[in-house]
């Protein structure tokens, strides 16, 4: 590594997180995020790349000499949640809270930029910046994928900080990282009579109560011991009153997987015992489905390569634990290959906790880290090429 040290911007992107904390806005109405991300590239004299976007911002760095393309992208929407943390710069918007540290992803990702920009001439190829809109409502990655703001990337690198980790430490692992997160919802349809005369109706809550105690059974009797899967129903309305049976009874939840082949075998399963449930009970109950975004599984070996990157500039790399949580950033490891790393930020609460908080001291780590990883891929893809594409060994 040559002459640059992350550690001197830490307090300019302190000062940059800080402002986008104050400033929260939601999915597809990040206007002034989008306006002050373009400012500060644009001081930084990054050029940005339009794709027609409303919200989020697609810069680059690099491409001087012609070379391969990669992508690092951090996402940049706030949450619907009242701020409890007292900070000093917390959220001036009653309601509207970076709860999920997007507003940390933002300004990591931009010192990574920074440092980019001025590393351009040593860069073997181009560093795709990907300021995306929506994850929190998992529709911002698609969005940017229709928007032809992937094309020609053939890698993609992306993280999540991590409350439980601490500062310096980067979890990174191959294979899946975190969960496909599908909703479900359910409506039982009976026939509503007195509740005195329940023989005159068909009751639609004995037959959810039912269900949803049978659907309990498919993860324990129906998902091997080596995999993994969580059915959880979250909310169940039906009635009016205490004397009437109702007509109907709804209720929704979520299935959190790992694998596509279990995703697709539960949701069969939860289809079957719905359906074979409510037919017991003389009652019709219909599914429809949320499609949440996939598992995010990332690629072997851009998980070794962020390893390597991360232990040569002194990093603790640690093999996380899959999280539960759906991340949308699934759908670009759908288009091309890359890697999803959690970066240790020591906070004191979980994601999308009222006080939540992180240590800026994580600011620099990351954007040293995706430096350093940028400019590692670019040689390696840049290598790859010169020798006339990826051993046949690597590719099957
Ligand atoms: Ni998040």
């Amino acid at each position: 590594m040559s002459d640059f040290s992350a550690g001197s911007i830490g307090q300019q992107l302190s000062t940059i997180r800080r402002h986008l904390h104050e400033h929260p806005e939601l999915s597809h109405e990040e206007f002034e995020t989008t306006a002050s991300i373009v400012a500060w590239l644009t001081e930084a004299g990054i050029r940005i790349v339009d794709y027609g976007l409303k919200t989020g911002v697609i810069a680059e760095v690099g491409g001087l000499h012609g070379g391969p393309v990669i992508a690092v992208r951090a996402d940049i929407d706030a949450l619907p949640i009242q701020e409890e943390t007292g900070l000093s710069f917390a959220s001036k918007v009653p309601g509207k809270m970076h709860a999920c540290g997007h507003d940390f992803h933002t300004a990591a990702i931009l010192g990574t930029a920074f440092l980019l920009k001025e590393r351009e001439q040593e860069l073997q190829g181009t560093v795709r910046f990907l300021f995306q809109p929506a994850e929190e409502k998992a529709k911002g990655a698609i969005q940017l994928i229709k928007s032809g703001a992937l094309n020609g990337v053939q890698a993609v690198f992306g993280m999540h900080n991590k409350p439980d980790l601490p500062i310096g430490t980067i979890g990174i692992k191959s294979g899946p990282i975190m969960a496909a997160a599908d909703g479900f919802i359910v409506e039982v349809e009976g026939r509503g009579s007195h509740a005195a005369v329940p023989e005159a109706g068909l009751d639609p809550i004995v037959t959810a109560a039912h269900i949803i105690t049978a659907l309990q059974s498919i993860v324990s009797r129906n998902v091997s011991a080596l995999d993994s899967a969580v059915i959880s129903v979250t909310r169940l309305h039906a009635g009016t009153a205490w004397n009437i049976i109702p007509e109907k009874a709804v209720f929704d939840g979520t299935l959190r997987t790992f694998d596509e082949e279990v995703r697709l075998k539960v949701r069969t399963r939860l289809e079957q015992v719905v359906n074979g449930v409510a037919s017991a009970f003389n009652t019709k109950a219909q599914v429809s489905w949320i499609e949440g975004p996939p598992a995010v599984v990332n690629s072997g070996r851009w998980a070794e390569q962020a390893a390597l990157t991360a232990e040569a500039l002194g990093y603790e790399v640690v093999e996380p634990s899959p999280s539960p949580a759906g991340e949308d950033f699934a759908f670009y490891l759908k288009e091309t290959e890359g890697v999803f790393v959690f970066l240790g930020t020591a906070g004191p609460q979980e994601w999308h906790h009222p006080a939540f908080d992180l240590d800026e001291g994580a600011l620099p780590v990351a954007a040293s880290f995706f430096t350093a990883l940028a400019i590692d891929a670019l040689s390696k893809l840049s290598e790859e090429s010169l020798r006339g594409g990826r051993q046949h060994s690597e590719i099957i």
